[in-house]
């Protein structure tokens, strides 16, 4: 399957409009910056307080499904504190080398990002321990036995890591986070709030319960959020005068196949699946991964985490099961339930 998902919480990264729109909409601050109201409350105690002291701020770990605003967070995070940002990830840190030459280009105080930290690969990880804890870069100079280690300074930088799962990293890099938090999924309420921010900022007239619908369909996701306002403001755009009512909206997610729970063709295949091939389950993961094509890491990333918050799929010791709330959005009958038959 693997196919372009509308509902997709990743970014690609040759999508450079889909990056831009992305920008644009972000907040800088916390003062614009919607929902997570207890995240914000500690960071900005903490921040706060680091900037009474003079000092950096202690190293982040946030965590939590894709597209809930970590790289945003981040962000608002270096421009609360007045600081420069430089933004990577893990996969983008190929050698030691890299990591050596990232950090030793900081300042005092800067922030530097790593996305997708679980990705990093053990010896560069490594690196990290050190950087983390004393400020300081071991470095290995030559090979063999005339090899030296050089110990550099380094500045008091602040790495704010950001990973869909905590239980990927190594104990000793958790160890190194002075603040470790969670990102939520969003209320209903803050994604309309959301959406109608991003509506105006793209002079983009939505009327108040089409927001709604929008909010309804979108996973509790701001990047969701977003995308699906500008697809269906493209609907808007062709079909009609601009403006984004319930009839426009309601044509434009039909069209995108995106139903009254956010759910898309390929979640309703997931579930379906297990239903009709495994009696509701449970399945194992692996499983579900054959039956879907679909990476392991893909069913436990992006799939699963709203599934389950929703109340339409359950985890259990023995594997995945659907909830009776999934047999009834999909219109089939629960194992419990004699199927309705015409016979009096
Ligand atoms: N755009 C994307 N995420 C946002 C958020 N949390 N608050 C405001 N605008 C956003």
């Amino acid at each position: 399957m693997a196919v372009e998902r509308i509902i997709n919480t990743g970014i690609s990264n040759d999508d450079q409009q889909e990056q831009e729109l992305e920008v644009t909409l972000r907040p800088h601050d916390f003062a614009n910056y919607i929902g997570q109201s207890r995240l914000k409350q500690n960071l900005q105690l903490a921040i706060a307080a680091a900037k009474k002291r003079g000092d950096p701020l202690d190293h982040i770990l946030l965590y939590g499904p894709p597209g809930l605003g970590k790289t945003t967070m981040a962000s608002v995070i270096a421009n609360e504190m007045g600081a420069q940002i430089r933004i990577t990830s893990g996969p983008v840190i190929e050698r030691a080398g890299d990591l050596a030459s990232l950090l030793t280009n900081l300042s005092d105080g800067d922030i530097l990002f790593i996305d997708e930290i679980h990705r990093l690969n053990r010896t560069i990880e490594e690196v990290l321990y050190s950087a983390m804890e004393d400020f300081k870069l071991d470095i290995m100079l030559g090979k063999g036995p005339s090899a030296r280690s050089l110990r550099l300074d380094l500045p008091k930088f602040t790495l704010i890591g950001a990973t869909t799962r905590t239980g990927n990293l190594a104990a000793p890099l958790l160890d190194r986070f002075g603040m470790i938090h969670r990102l939520e999924f969003y209320k209903p309420e803050e994604i309309r709030q959301i959406i109608e921010r991003a509506a105006s900022i793209l002079q983009v007239r939505i009327a108040g319960d089409a927001a709604d619908e929008l909010s309804r369909r979108s996973r509790l996701t701001p990047r969701i959020a977003n995308r699906l306002l500008k697809r269906v403001r493209d609907y808007a755009d062709v079909n009609g005068d601009g403006i984004i009512d319930t009839v426009v909206s309601g044509q434009a997610l039909q069209l995108l196949e995106v139903d009254e729970l956010g759910l898309d063709p390929a979640d309703r295949m997931l579930l379906l699946a297990i239903i009709d091939s495994y009696k509701g389950g449970p399945v194992g993961v692996e499983t579900l991964a054959a039956l879907t094509a679909e990476e392991r890491s893909t069913i436990e990333d992006f799939y699963e985490p709203y599934l389950m918050q929703i109340g339409l799929l359950e985890r259990t010791p023995r594997g995945r099961k659907v909830t009776p709330k999934a047999y009834q959005h999909l219109g089939r009958v629960t194992r419990d339930e004699p199927e309705q038959t015409n016979l009096v």
